[in-house]
């Protein structure tokens, strides 16, 4: 089973083919991504229509790439799969409308994805690991503890309540006058700085629901930045310790609440896993706390390769995969959805589940 993927729901512009092998093993032959950070970093943030036109210009180029680094023509794809929802509305018409023009003119049958279930399906592509699992997907535009049952089976146990933990770091850089995108910046800042000289809030930490909220502790760093200023270096870098280790605390009070939900729910499961994707996973701090949390509870740990955990197009072939594998191929006439939970019985919270406009 091979199948050509296309990501284009926030700004990276993305296509790849993955295979599944008869022991079930997967396999990237290819995998491209663009990423348009340069064109929106004058903005510090993505901005939808310049999104949406850089899909267009470049998606037809990187198909084509993708296919050639896998040796491969459209004929011998078994499937496309293109990301259909939840993203930038722009960006999903064009990767998906260009799946489907594929997939009609070479006669394939095609699968739209949920970006979260490309995020929520990926370890399995890596690790190849069996449900059930615990995924927590903290990128830009999602903050959310996943319970990964089955293919097509998911329960989210907590998401955030207004902004995701990318967006934090990158208003926070934003506010300290760091470049856009923030997170990687503001990591550097904190490996500087003094962790102890600023206290700053732990948002719903000690909390029975497994929700999480970082807009409280943007404005906290507001008000101590504005009370600091004009910011020496100095400043910066103990304001990026604290709020990291703000961050760190947050999580560590989170995640753990959510380890012993997993327990709770799967006692059967020997060797409990949790994932973690998104582009904080990055963030070498975070990691490690995660790990020490994992280690300390009897979980293992997987982060999947960098390139895998932000946006790509890999997981979204492998997702295509997966349901090819299970599922009926979707109907040409599915529409694009900028607001897709993965699990729809979850009640929508404001600020979850929302893309882009990170500025
Ligand atoms: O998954 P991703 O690449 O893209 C989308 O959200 O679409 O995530 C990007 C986010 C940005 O907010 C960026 O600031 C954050 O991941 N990020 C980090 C680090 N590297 C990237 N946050 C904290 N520490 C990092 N080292
Ligand atoms: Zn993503």
């Amino acid at each position: 089973m091979r199948v050509l993927g296309i990501e284009t729901s926030c700004d990276e512009t993305a296509a790849a083919v993955v295979e599944r092998d008869h022991n079930g093993q997967g396999r990237i032959l290819s995998s491209v991504v663009l990423s348009q950070i340069d064109d929106h970093a004058p903005y510090g943030g993505v901005v939808p229509e310049i999104a949406a036109r850089a899909h267009v210009e470049v998606l037809d180029r990187l198909i084509g790439q993708a296919l050639h680094e896998a040796h491969m023509t459209l004929d011998e794809v078994d499937a496309v799969a293109a990301t259909a929802g939840p993203g930038l509305i722009g960006g999903l018409i064009v990767g998906l409308m260009t799946g489907k023009a594929i997939a009609m003119v070479a006669q394939k049958p095609f699968y739209a994805i949920n970006h979260l279930e490309g995020h929520a399906l990926t370890p399995r592509l890596t690790d190849q690991i069996d449900f059930p699992y615990l995924l927590l997907l903290v990128s830009g535009g999602h903050t959310q503890m996943v319970l990964v049952k089955g293919l097509g089976d998911y329960e989210r146990l907590g998401t955030t309540i207004d902004d995701a933990l990318g967006e934090a770091f990158d208003k926070t850089a934003k506010l300290l006058g760091l470049p856009y995108p923030g997170g990687p910046e503001v990591e550097k800042a904190a490996s500087l700085g003094d962790p102890s000289r600023f206290s700053l809030p732990r948002p719903l930490k000690g909390e029975e629901r497994l929700d999480f909220s970082f807009s409280g502790l943007k404005t906290a760093v507001r008000q101590l930045a504005t009370t600091l200023e004009p910011l020496s270096q100095t400043d910066v870098n103990d304001i990026c310790a604290a709020f990291q280790a703000a961050v760190a605390d947050t999580l560590n009070d989170r995640v753990s609440r959510s380890l012993a939900r997993f327990r709770a729910r799967f006692p059967g499961v020997k060797e409990p896993v949790l994932v973690v994707a998104g582009g904080v996973a990055a963030n070498k701090v975070l990691r490690t706390c995660l790990q020490d949390l994992c280690s300390g509870n009897g979980f293992r740990f997987i982060a999947p390769p960098m390139a895998l955990c932000t946006d790509n197009a890999a997981m979204i072939a492998w997702a295509g995969v997966e349901r090819a594998g299970h599922m009926a191929a979707d109907s040409l006439d599915i529409a694009p959805r900028s607001r897709w939970p993965l699990d729809m019985q979850s009640a929508p919270l404001i600020g979850a589940g929302r893309r882009g406009a990170k500025a």
